[in-house]
């Protein structure tokens, strides 16, 4: 999808969608992430489990491969927007931290009661190690 100026409060609206497409019958607990690039386009992207528990994928690392393949000119994260109608926050699991880094991400969002909380990157993953480190 691509939109205008999509802000974050539009960006947490497809990842609460997301969330109710989430396919998470071992868990119940449904995710789901939208990421928005800096070239302007929404990747949404739900958690998906597997009946081996192993392979079920996060929800936000589902988005990153959506974005990754959709627009090779394309592939670095504004932000990203996560929610969980079963956590309130919720926020990125670890791996998930690294794959947003990888692509650049520079902003978190989560829900609470209270509305939108915004987090800069540097403070979800300090310290991080990226592509330039290499
Ligand atoms: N999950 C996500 O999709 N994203 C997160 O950041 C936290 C955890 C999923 C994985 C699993 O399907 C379920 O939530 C419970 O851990």
């Amino acid at each position: 999808m691509k939109g205008g100026a999509l802000d974050p409060a539009t960006v947490m609206e497809a990842a609460r969608a997301a969330a109710s497409r989430a396919y998470a019958p071992y868990s119940n607990f449904h995710v789901g992430a939208a990421i928005l690039t800096r070239g302007g386009t929404l990747h949404p992207g739900s958690n998906v489990e597997n009946a081996s528990y192993g392979l079920s994928i996060c929800a936000e690392r589902n988005a990153v491969t959506t974005m990754a393949t959709a627009e090779p000119e394309d592939r670095e994260i504004e932000l990203v927007a996560v929610f969980s109608p079963n956590a309130s926050p919720c926020f990125p699991c670890g791996a998930c931290r690294q794959v947003l880094r990888e692509f650049g991400c520079k902003e978190v969002v989560v829900e609470d009661d209270q509305g939108l909380r915004r987090y800069p990157f540097d403070q979800i993953l300090p310290n991080s190690f990226g592509p330039e480190d290499l």
